[in-house]
């Protein structure tokens, strides 16, 4: 796997420079943190270990994760990923991604960073994962264009998110909560974005959509509604 290092002295177009000026440099939820190393496990106990097996079948080639968390994607990596790397701003999340990295059947590299601002090189990847995260970046557009600048022509972004409710019910709940305690108490996550919408405007084909609820409970939690899916690369070819 190439060091994260090596290749930032390479890239240096006009999107990456944009996105360097909005990005966060510094991610720091240590509650969130606390939370999600316990929360995170008993989710993949509860089936959203059967979604990320589901997300990551069939990827394959050079692969960046961003905003990997405690890696709990890493062991759902197929033997037809060539390598993994891995990027995570917060400091406590990241000391227990670089645990799970050590574990995962594919190599994986773990190194801090944000997705605003990837530390790699363009077309440097074959495929890109996002796992709950466009949800908590600050700056979503600026996101996916760094994983359209770092993917290669062609390149697929495999995503599984929890988005904007389609009910104007739960819609209004999760506006409400969103600006309010939610994002205080989740780490920067907001549930009222619509993440396939600007997975499309941002230079990404949608070619496989599942909407699904998780967890599937009577009353909706307000991050239950999820996307699950693959997007292609356009553009460049
Ligand atoms: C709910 S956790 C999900 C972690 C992991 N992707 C998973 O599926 O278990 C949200 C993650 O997004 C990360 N995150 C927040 N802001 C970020 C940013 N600007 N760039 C990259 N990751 C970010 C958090 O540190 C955290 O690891």
């Amino acid at each position: 796997m190439a060091d994260a290092r090596s290749t930032q002295a390479t890239a240096k177009p006009a999107t990456r420079q944009q996105s360097e000026a909005a990005a966060p440099h510094n991610v720091q939820h240590p509650f969130f943190a606390w939370l999600w190393t316990r929360l995170g496990p008993m989710l993949d106990r509860a089936g959203l270990a059967e979604y990320r097996k589901q997300l990551l079948a069939g990827i394959q080639g050079r692969v960046l994760e961003i905003g990997a968390g405690s890696g709990l994607n890493f062991p759902h990596y197929p033997y037809s990923v060539n390598g993994v790397l891995a990027i995570e701003p917060e400091p406590s999340l990241a000391q227990y991604g670089a645990a799970a990295a050590g574990c995962a059947p594919v190599p994986v590299e773990l190194v801090a960073g944000t997705a605003e601002s990837i530390p790699s090189a363009d077309a440097s990847f074959d495929a890109a994962v996002t796992s709950l995260v466009l949800c908590s970046v600050s700056d979503q557009r600026a996101a996916l264009a760094e994983l359209h600048r770092v993917l290669r022509p062609g390149g697929k972004l495999y995503f599984l998110e929890h988005v904007g409710a389609e009910t104007p019910g739960l819609r209004h709940v999760q506006a409400a909560l969103d600006t309010t305690l939610w994002p205080v108490v989740n780490g920067g996550c907001h549930t009222s974005r619509d993440t396939a919408a600007a997975i499309e405007a941002n230079g990404f084909r949608i070619d496989r959509l599942t909407r699904l609820r998780f967890p599937d409970t009577t009353i909706p939690s307000p991050s239950s509604p999820h996307i699950l899916g693959i997007a292609t690369r356009t553009g460049g070819d």
